[in-house]
């Protein structure tokens, strides 16, 4: 599929995916998160890619939400296949296998809050502005925000940013722990890369293993968790990282991770 509404950048090992509409803020249309949905299946068949970085084109929106146009075209029926197809392509999102860091370069309103959530961890830029303006347009977040949201931060906090619609700042959405960094407009694509760069420098086996025990373990009880993280730890064992990581610390060297399973 050719990317009109994406632009789908590999550097060495890292995909780098900027949602490119910007005379719409980036708005998430239909037709752009299908080429989202494309450019993830493309990312998760490519065992090189070691983590993405997800951007907005442009200096003042990372994604500005749902396509509004768009929604005022639907119908009861519609909407629930757009709210369905959004939440499809944001769970697909959530459960790359890769580490997944959002450099919030701007709005990151509705939709684009939403794909916030579901990536790892986020840097912003310090002016960037988050928010789920939707209950303003007499309808309710429907890409997984109610949800997400309220399970990251509570439902106090959650209640409040979806009953008002009113934005929240980079140092806020920091403070609630929806952005992990706040970092200069200028240095935010840097600092989300150097990130990713660090996490593209370990074992391959660990880091899946990692971002998937703890993605499910959040959905069960502990000791569900607990259990199914001791048998993730045995299947790293398995891994040539675990050999070479723990011989390099024994022989006092820098490990050289390759990826793979001992034979
Ligand atoms: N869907 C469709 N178009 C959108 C959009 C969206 N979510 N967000 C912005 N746009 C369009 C605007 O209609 C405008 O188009 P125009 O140039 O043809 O008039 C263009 O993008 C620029 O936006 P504009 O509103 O002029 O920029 P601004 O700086 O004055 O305001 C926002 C920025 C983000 C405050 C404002 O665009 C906004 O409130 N957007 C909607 C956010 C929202 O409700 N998201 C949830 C949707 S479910």
């Amino acid at each position: 599929m050719a990317y009109e509404y994406i632009i789908f950048n590999l550097e060495d090992n890292i995909a780098l995916i900027s949602f490119n509409r910007p005379n719409r803020l980036n708005a998430l249309s239909g037709a752009l998160l299908d080429e989202f949905s494309d450019s993830l299946d493309r990312i998760e068949d490519d065992e090189n890619i070691r983590a993405l970085i997800l951007s907005g084109v442009g200096d003042k929106s990372f994604v500005a939400g749902a396509d509004i146009k768009e929604i005022s075209e639907c119908n009861p029926l519609t909407a629930r296949l757009l709210a369905e197809k959004g939440q499809r392509v944001i769970s697909k999102l959530q459960s790359l296998s890769i580490p997944v860091i959002a450099a919030v370069n701007g709005y990151a309103l509705g939709g684009g809050c939403e794909i916030v959530l579901a990536c790892d961890f986020a840097y912003a830029s310090e002016t960037a502005l988050l928010g789920f303006p939707e209950i303003t347009l007499g309808i309710i977040p429907g890409f997984g925000g109610t949800q997400r949201l309220a399970r990251l931060i509570g439902t106090g906090k959650a209640k409040e940013i979806i009953f008002t619609g009113n934005m929240i700042s980079a140092a806020v959405a920091q403070e609630y722990g929806m952005i992990n960094k706040v970092c200069s407009r200028e240095s935010l694509l840097d600092e989300v890369k150097k990130t990713a760069k660090t996490i593209a420098s370990k074992g391959k086996v660990s880091v899946r293993a990692a971002k998937e025990i703890i993605n499910i373990g959040m959905n069960t009880d502990l000791d569900t968790g607990l259990a199914l993280e001791a048998n993730a730890f045995a299947i790293c064992m398995a891994s040539q990282d675990a050999r070479e990581g723990t011989l390099a610390f024994l022989e006092k060297r820098k490990p050289v991770f390759k990826g793979g399973f001992r034979g």
